[in-house]
């Protein structure tokens, strides 16, 4: 089905089970510990083999020899493989490094061999002992020091000028220019990334933990040199991907060959040490932000620069993006800068580009208001604007960013907030509000399923869409139940295997608008079949509990299978509405810190999120994940950094007791608003991403709180209490 006019009326609007708060439909399976995860598909496996990598101790350079007796000698052990052993490897354009070298080192922990042994101890104790000179190159580290040396020809898009930016700057009656900073970061899903391997002849089926299946079946295809039809994919449930599993990893690659080369099932798990330097993470930025407005309070000038660093063959994390359709401001600028950095990989984390671009804009717009003597919310609302300002004849399909800014405002008290920082205490503590705008654009993409009735009128739903944890197999139940008119307990939804129609996939955001409407798509043409078989005809037939209704007619849908199943498969294709329109989501974030006044602890006491991102399909799902991702934005405001050692070039606090995340403790009271906001242009479903517009704009809100807070204004992430004490007046 081709998705080229925005949405009339359809069945979706009935909303018995779409838009409703249902509890998830696996989450029994999640709750016993009975749904199987990718480490956990041994049960049934005779003679289960186990892989344990080994990763390169330096971040560039040469292996000049690599010493394997010992491993290959060692108790249990079935193989040893290097880079040497195998036929010349493929590169799947979505890796930036090989993952698994051969002699030529790209990062740090980069893959370079892996022990196949009968236990996880055995594998892990013979991995221990392989024995691997190198020699060393000079790498670049530093993306401050490195950022002027800007490779060209990596930079993957070119500047954006509109109007005159240096000349309305200059005549700006108000401005600001700034810089921010935000470090890597890790995915630090509780999952870690885990394969098992099986081959039978040329034929490989691999269970493993990846949000986008049709990704890793054509990336692994790439990789082994294989057809990709030799190929299965399953991974029907997924603890946390955040972007980190967007990919082919080398657990996947690793389990793979070890499986070939032993003729066992081998299952091979990335030690939470080695995820953060052998898979992606969030690349540092530094943003150079600089805005002029007019004695009103009007942006008239506007730019964003953002420095970020990669591996050959790496993007630029993308942070001016929201820049571009934020706010008004007829002169503008948005550059993007890559420099060549020896880190790993950088690639997309959670919101990519928005994220850590809000991070520094929506500090950058407080700095604004408050220079201009206006309130944040009324300086947001003076530069909203309805149209994209580079396009100024294209519209946004939805947005409610004023509302978001006005019902949260009402709903959390801002009226109480007193302008001016470091004024409010309670003992030692200084208190303080903040908020930010939060932005994240709504991409689609073709999705296909298939769509089973049985002649017990039970549905089943196969498509290759995961879940990884944001709750796909219960929106995909609503949307089927929806459409041919049956209870939940009527539909069973089948997820994450390659043998199932091509998804959209978990990433970006899009995953719920876009995986429900390709299930409504193949539902459409089942209706029809149903339809045709049952004798209806014309295009009022009514599917409603369980019956197939027209006018005074009607028959129970089971009667359409009596003949034997009935199977429709079909895809929802985007035309050219997302060029049209601009489809995007919004939110505005609040928050209310405390400050320490003596140690700079921050306490966040209360969180609010208003969102409008289309139709919501399932109000408690939504609103985990934007708790899930406001709780994010706490991390990346207060702690999280991956701290880089700028002379050896790893990530230091490679694991989860140095990497420090947000635990319950740090958690407030958190809610959510979701506003009405059905968007016939985003699809059938009316519905757009919410999961990483959560995020957008969080860390921003409690930065610019502790501002209010404390009169401090921190530029560097994550706000920890050095930068706090440093500049923390002498006020207790
Ligand atoms: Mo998201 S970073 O596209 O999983």
């Amino acid at each position: 089905m081709k998705f080229e006019t925005p949405a009339g009326t359809n069945p979706i609007d009935n909303l018995r089970y779409v838009g409703q708060p249902l509890d998830r439909v696996d989450g029994p399976l999640k709750t016993t510990g009975s749904a199987t995860y990718a480490y956990e598909w041994h049960e049934n496996v005779p003679g289960l083999a186990y892989g344990f990598i080994v990763a390169a101790p330096i971040a560039k350079g040469t292996i000049t020899a690599i010493r394997i007796e010992s491993a290959r000698n060692a108790p249990g052990v079935l193989a040893v493989i290097t880079g040497l052993d195998v036929e010349a490897l493929g590169k799947a354009d979505r890796n930036a490094a090989t993952l698994l070298a051969v002699d030529k080192i790209e990062h740090y922990h980069q893959a370079i061999a892996v022990v196949i042994a009968e236990t996880f101890e055995q594998a892990r104790e013979a991995a221990y002992s392989v024995k691997v000179d190198y020699q060393a190159a000079p790498g670049h580290y530093s993306l401050a020091a490195e950022k002027e040396s800007v490779d060209t020809a990596m930079q993957d898009e070119p500047d954006k000028n509109i109007g005159d930016f240096d000349q309305a700057y200059a005549e700006a009656s108000v401005t600001i220019d700034t810089v921010y900073t935000t470090p890597d970061q890790s995915h630090m899903a509780m999952e870690p990334h885990a394969s098992m391997a099986v081959w039978e002849d040329d034929r490989l089926t691999l269970w493993t933990s990846n949000q986008m299946i049709d990704w890793c079946r054509t990336d692994l295809a790439e990789t082994l040199n294989m057809p990709i039809e030799k190929i299965r994919i399953v991974s029907p449930y997924i603890g946390g991907g955040f972007g980190g599993k967007l990919f082919l990893r080398s657990d996947a690659l690793l389990a793979a060959l070890g499986a070939r080369a032993t003729s066992r099932p081998v299952k091979v798990m990335l030690p939470r040490p080695v995820i953060p330097n052998n898979t992606t993470h969030r690349p540092a930025t530094v943003q150079h932000i600089r805005i002029g407005a007019d004695s009103s309070g009007l942006i008239t000038a506007l730019s964003h620069d953002s420095w970020s660093g990669n591996l050959p063959g790496g993007t630029p994390e993308t942070a001016v993006q929201q820049s571009e359709l934020l706010y008004t401001g007829a002169n503008r600028h948005t550059g993007l800068r890559l420099t060549q950095l020896d880190l790993p990989e950088g690639n997309a984390m959670r919101a990519p580009g928005e994220a850590p671009g809000l991070m520094a804009l929506e500090i950058a717009i407080d700095e604004m208001a408050e220079k201009t003597g206006m309130d944040p919310i009324a300086f947001r609302i003076r530069n909203d604007t309805q149209v994209d300002p580079a396009h100024p004849e294209r519209f946004f399909s939805r947005r409610q960013l004023v509302e978001c800014l006005n019902i949260g405002a009402e709903r959390f008290g801002w009226h109480k907030r007193t302008p001016q920082p470091a004024q409010v205490r309670e003992g030692r503590w200084l208190l303080g509000m903040g908020m930010a705008t939060g932005f994240r654009n709504n991409m689609v993409a073709t999705s296909g399923a298939r769509v089973h009735l049985d002649e017990t009128g039970h549905v089943t739903v196969e498509t290759d869409m995961t879940d990884i944890g944001t709750g796909s197999y219960t929106i995909l139940a609503q949307t089927a139940a929806e459409m041919m008119g049956v209870s939940l307990a009527q539909v069973t939804v089948r997820l994450g295997d390659s043998d199932f129609p091509v998804s959209a996939g978990s990433g970006g955001q899009w995953g719920a608008n876009t995986s429900t409407a390709g299930v409504y798509a193949a539902c459409v043409k089942l209706r029809a079949d149903v339809a045709d078989r049952l004798g209806f005809e014309g295009d009022n037939v009514v599917f409603s509990d369980g019956q197939v209704i027209q006018g005074d007619r009607r028959a129970a849908l089971a009667a359409a299978a009596a003949g034997g199943p009935l199977t429709a498969e079909d895809s929802i294709e985007f035309g050219d509405l997302d060029q049209r329109f601009q489809q995007s989501t919004f939110a505005g974030h609040f928050v209310e810190v405390a400050v320490d006044s003596f140690t700079g602890e921050v306490r966040v006491r209360r969180m609010l999120a208003v969102c409008a991102a289309g139709r919501i399909l399932n109000p408690k799902t939504a609103r985990s994940q934007v708790i899930g991702a406001m709780t994010m934005g706490l991390g990346a405001a207060l702690m999280e950094e991956l701290a880089v050692d700028e002379k050896q070039g790893f990530f230091v606090n490679h694991d989860m007791a140095g990497y420090e995340v947000s635990v319950h403790a740090d958690i407030p009271e958190q809610e959510v608003i979701f506003l009405d906001d059905d968007d016939p242009v985003s699809s059938p479903m009316k519905a757009k991403g919410v999961g990483e517009l959560g995020l957008c704009g969080v860390s921003a809100a409690i930065v610019n709180a502790i501002y209010n807070a404390t009169g401090v204004r921190v530029r560097d992430y994550p706000v920890t209490l050095d930068k706090l004490l440093e500049g923390l007046p002498e006020l207790h």
